[in-house]
């Protein structure tokens, strides 16, 4: 299972990757939240994306991609992957082309999450995100079982720094010019598949699993 999550900032991708990565046993690579850990951490690779993510830029292609080509090696990767957040622009699709290539694999399918932008804002704008984990949770969709506190990992949960409505909308410019060309890109290699994620988090999981088995 080799899964691309395509799709608007706040469309879902990072909570079915986790539920995706569980059930089938595959790693998710998640480019956000490795760069929100390497700033947590104050490492240099943190340092360098930090002004980007605050301000709702995405970060050079050469450092992503770095990143997920070190990923896409390791042994954990052979039986499949999810990646959530890359390739975010054409440079990067055409770099995750070559990198498969010299590996000897392939993408197997590229979901295009699909929902309408208000509900985006208001679900980013609910969202609580665990600091040490990442996971992420809704005030009103999704809450965790404990107050303030990650299901997963006992972390406490947060505010991410770039969910605030005028770096949303900043985000969702970004997207539109700079990964939405990705549909096209995908679409014409016959790899696309729309999902309608405007419903709750369970039934678009099942919808999933229904197209990628
Ligand atoms: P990243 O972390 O990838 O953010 P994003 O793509 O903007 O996506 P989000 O994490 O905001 O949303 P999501 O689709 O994962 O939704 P989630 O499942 O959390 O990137 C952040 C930044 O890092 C970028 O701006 C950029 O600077 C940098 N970056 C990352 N990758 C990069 C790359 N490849 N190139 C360059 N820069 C890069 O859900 C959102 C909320 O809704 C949650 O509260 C959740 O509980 C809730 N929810 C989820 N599904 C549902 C549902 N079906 N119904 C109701 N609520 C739901």
């Amino acid at each position: 299972m080799r899964l691309i999550l395509l799709g608007a900032p706040g469309a879902g991708k990072g909570t079915q990757a986790k539920k995706l990565s569980k059930k089938y046993g595959i790693p998710k690579i998640s480019t956000g939240d490795i760069l929100r850990e390497a700033m947590q951490k104050g490492t240099a690779l943190g340092l360098k994306a930090k002004s980007y993510m605050d301000s709702g830029q995405l970060v050079p292609d050469d450092v992503v991609i770095g990143i997920v080509e070190e990923k896409l090696k390791d042994k954990d990767c052979v039986k499949g992957w999810v990646l959530d957040g890359f390739p975010r622009t054409l440079q990067q699709a055409q770099a995750l082309d070559r990198i498969l290539t010299g590996i000897r694999t392939s993408i197997g399918h590229v979901l295009n999450f699909e929902v309408d932008e208000e509900k985006i804002i208001k679900r980013i704008s609910g969202r609580r995100s665990c600091e040490s984990c990442q996971s992420a949770y809704h005030i009103y969709f999704n809450l965790p079982k404990k107050d303030g506190v990650c299901d997963s990992c006992g972390g406490r949960l947060i505010q991410r720094n770039d969910d605030k409505e005028e770096t949303v909308r900043e985000r969702l410019k970004v997207y539109q010019e700079k990964t939405q060309p990705l549909v096209n890109y995908y679409s014409e290699r016959s790899l696309l598949k729309k999902i309608e994620a405007d419903d709750d988090i369970e039934n678009v999981f099942t919808r999933i699993c229904s197209f990628v088995l």
